[in-house]
């Protein structure tokens, strides 16, 4: 008996050392690779229907932007295809405001993995920009995707000036789950309406690594595509870019340049008339790339609704048109839409956390475009600023955008009054112009032939080139 109560004292002694070192290891271990763990969390081993192969080292989760209002922003991340310790970490945003730069970027455009045609699953893209870099996709702001925020009346106060904050804080804490990137050289990208957030953001990152107290992001460069980016040039461009491609009659055109003073962003009732016009032109095709043919789904009649709501105000109808309900291949949204409501993808994907997102997951988000404040009208200062500053700098535009047009870029890249190192010519790939360039003491733009608002979905070759030569920061080729 004694001998008994001996070894079950024993027995109980050895149980609670051991508990205390579980205890302790685990300690250890939590405070030595907490990030380690968390990274480890957001790894999305397999999404519902992945192509076996390649293997894609992909990860997706939420990181908290505001503790106080419960603000969190949805990301995917994409390792680079090789050698990812030695490639540089690029952040791609999309526009709207108020589209999704998974839905978009990520699964239409540069992503490694594209949803296929219906939304049953995904398929390899190989064009991925995830070749030259490691890729990071961003749904922002709040509102947007699968991003939410536990305050609503949050959504009553986007900006330019919130989204670039809360992008800002969303990278200081990403960087603390993945400290591997924390050093390495950092780019931003986007296109359209991001065409306001990546100069913004870049800005704000410039001007916080200048506190010694705040986490230093190594930013050496952004480029934007096809982005909204001065709103008198982008608007004289929207109507210049109509006559010069046979959109409207001369007769309109003279009227436009007769009524309408862009320089002042409220227009008259006569320019909101004459500038009708030609949105009415461009209902009948596709305006983010005129040549392509328009998507006819039933689906796309979310845009007209859309913007009879706004018809009775022209100028605010134009402002927020910005927005993509279409691209090269116009019925994608559906797809998307199909393939990340989906129970099984959303859980791979660590989204929608117990399910407690209010709303279904959408492309772009109608009702963040509607509140969305465009209080900025120019970005130029910003681009002069940070080119002073000695970032790289890049703008291109896919040629066949009536939304934000070629002409409308120019004018603004030549507002900047840089001067020019390299005149504008063609650029080559695989034997053909693949389109031009020109490049400035600080600035290159560079035009994509035939590709509409989408550049990397349109032209993913030329895409991919592009991003490419500007992460390396050299030429595009000019020789055949
Ligand atoms: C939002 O609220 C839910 C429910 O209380 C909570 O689980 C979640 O962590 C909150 N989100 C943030 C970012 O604080
Ligand atoms: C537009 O706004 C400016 C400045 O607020 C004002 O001076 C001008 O009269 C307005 N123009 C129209 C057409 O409403
Ligand atoms: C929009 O932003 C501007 C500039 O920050 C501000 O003055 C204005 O009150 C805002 N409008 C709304 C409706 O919040």
């Amino acid at each position: 008996m004694e001998g008994y109560r001996q070894k079950q004292r024993l027995h109980q002694c050895v149980v609670s050392l051991l508990r205390v070192l579980f205890v302790l290891l685990c300690c250890c271990r939590r405070s030595a690779a907490g990030s380690g763990n968390e990274q480890d969390g957001d790894r999305v081993r397999f999404l519902p229907g992945q192509p076996r192969s390649p293997p894609v080292s992909q990860f997706s989760g939420y990181v908290t932007v505001n503790q106080r209002n419960g603000r969190a922003l949805f990301y995917w991340f994409f390792e680079a295809q090789s050698s990812p310790a030695q490639k540089p970490l690029l952040l791609w945003l999309n526009g709207g405001p108020g589209c999704s730069s998974v839905g978009y970027g990520a699964a239409s455009e540069l992503g490694p993995l594209r949803v296929t045609r219906q939304g049953a699953g995904l398929e390899f893209n190989k064009f991925a920009w995830n070749k030259e870099a490691n890729l990071l996709f961003l749904e922002s702001p709040v509102g947007v995707g699968f991003s939410y925020t536990n305050t609503s009346s949050d959504l009553t106060k986007l900006d330019d000036t919130f989204v670039a904050e809360d992008a800002y804080n969303f990278l200081v804490n990403w960087f603390k789950r993945f400290p591997q990137y924390k050093d390495r050289e950092f780019y931003i990208s986007g296109e359209s309406y991001a065409g306001h957030y990546v100069p913004q953001l870049a800005e704000l990152v410039y001007d916080k690594n200048k506190d010694k107290t705040k986490t230093y992001i190594n930013l050496k460069g952004f480029m934007v595509g096809n982005p909204l980016t001065d709103d008198y040039y982008d608007s004289k461009g929207l109507a210049e870019y109509a006559w010069s491609h046979a959109v409207v009659s001369d007769e309109v055109y003279e009227r436009i340049k007769k009524v309408c003073n862009f320089k002042f962003s409220n227009w008259t009732d006569e320019c909101d008339k004459a500038m009708s016009i030609v949105f009415e032109q461009y209902h009948e095709i596709d305006i983010y790339n005129i040549y392509a043919p328009r998507c006819n789904l039933a689906q796309s009649a979310v845009a007209p609704s859309f913007d009879q709501a706004l018809a009775t105000n022209d100028q605010e109808h134009f402002r927020r048109r910005i927005r993509m309900f279409s691209g090269y291949d116009a019925c994608y949204s559906s797809y998307a839409e199909k393939y990340f409501n989906r129970a099984d993808v959303q859980r791979a994907f660590h989204a929608n956390l117990m399910g407690a997102l209010p709303r279904k997951w959408e492309v772009c988000s109608d009702s963040i475009l509607r509140s969305y404040n465009f209080s900025v009208l120019s970005l130029l200062p910003i681009y002069s600023k940070l080119i002073k500053a000695g970032l790289r700098v890049w703008l291109y535009s896919g040629d066949a955008d009536g939304r934000v047009p070629v002409i409308g870029s120019r004018y603004c890249v030549e507002a900047l009054g840089l001067p020019i190192k390299t005149q504008w010519q063609p650029w080559y790939l695989n034997k053909q112009v693949a389109g031009r360039f020109v490049e400035y003491q600080g600035m290159t733009m560079v035009t994509i032939r035939g590709a509409g608002h989408l550049v990397p979905l349109n032209k993913p070759d030329e895409g991919l080139a592009l991003i490419d030569t500007f992460l390396l920061g050299k030429q595009l080729p000019t020789r055949r």
